[in-house]
């Protein structure tokens, strides 16, 4: 299992507090089953600089990776989880914020009712060769029209789902429809924590599997072998060197 979407990296968002408690959610991740965890931190753009974020990000997981040393635990894939901003699709960092080294850019769309603008920019990263990933799709259905969700499913954006949209009985129906219609293209916790926002994927799997098969998660994990591979391309290149 790989979790695509995380707030696991101590001390740089709204996730994870310390390495303690990072570590805390890995044993969660390590006894579910899940293999590969993506650490997506929040990226505002109006309140730091891109090289900035990724110097933070770099002291932190290594900070991290320092404390695991000679233990096991899945590995970490960076990201960040881009809020949308005015002037991404312009601006010359974004394919560093991408996920590991893939054109995979995990997008947080505004709360609010998306502009045509927002619309057009994602679009247009998409013909830039990028490949926005919408984070937690579900949780915009209900506040934005239809037809918004529809243009930007258009763009050819990829979607991810939040465990919870499964494991909540008020969505589950929905959920396990649009799984089954290869409507969600990754899964992920967006765990923060220990107790509120925890590491639940193992828990969406189990119900996953139990309605629909194992089968069902095929499409899911031709995904996910963007990620895999690149990192197994890095990896080579590393050894190489
Ligand atoms: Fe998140």
């Amino acid at each position: 299992m790989l979790d695509f979407h995380s707030h696991l990296l101590p001390g740089i968002d709204d996730g994870s507090r310390n390495i303690e408690m990072s570590v805390g959610m890995l044993n969660m991740w390590k006894e579910q089953g899940v293999s590969i965890v993506c650490a997506t931190p929040h990226f505002y753009a109006d309140s730091m600089s891109p090289s900035r974020f990724l110097d933070r990000r770099e002291r932190s997981y290594f900070s991290l990776i320092e404390a695991l040393k000679n233990s096991t635990y899945p590995r970490i894939y960076k990201g960040a989880e881009v809020h949308y901003f005015r002037g991404m699709s312009s601006s010359e960092d974004i394919g560093r914020l991408c996920l590991q080294s893939t054109k995979l850019l995990l997008v947080e769309m505004p709360f609010h009712e998306w502009s045509d603008y927002m619309i057009r920019e994602i679009s247009e990263l998409r013909s830039m060769g990028f490949i926005p990933v919408a984070a937690h799709i579900e949780r915009y259905m209900s506040g934005q029209p239809g037809k918004k969700i529809d243009a930007l499913l258009d763009t050819g954006i990829m979607i991810q789902c939040n465990a919870e949209f499964f494991l909540s009985l008020r969505t589950r129906r929905k959920a396990l429809s649009m799984l089954a219609d290869r409507k969600i293209d990754f899964l992920g916790s967006d765990a923060h924590n220990l107790s509120s926002r925890m590491p639940n994927l193992g828990d969406a799997y189990k119900i996953i599997r139990k309605k629909l098969g194992d089968d069902s998660l095929l499409h899911i994990r031709k995904n996910e072998k963007m990620l895999t591979d690149a990192w197994q391309l890095t990896r080579s290149t590393e050894e190489a060197l």
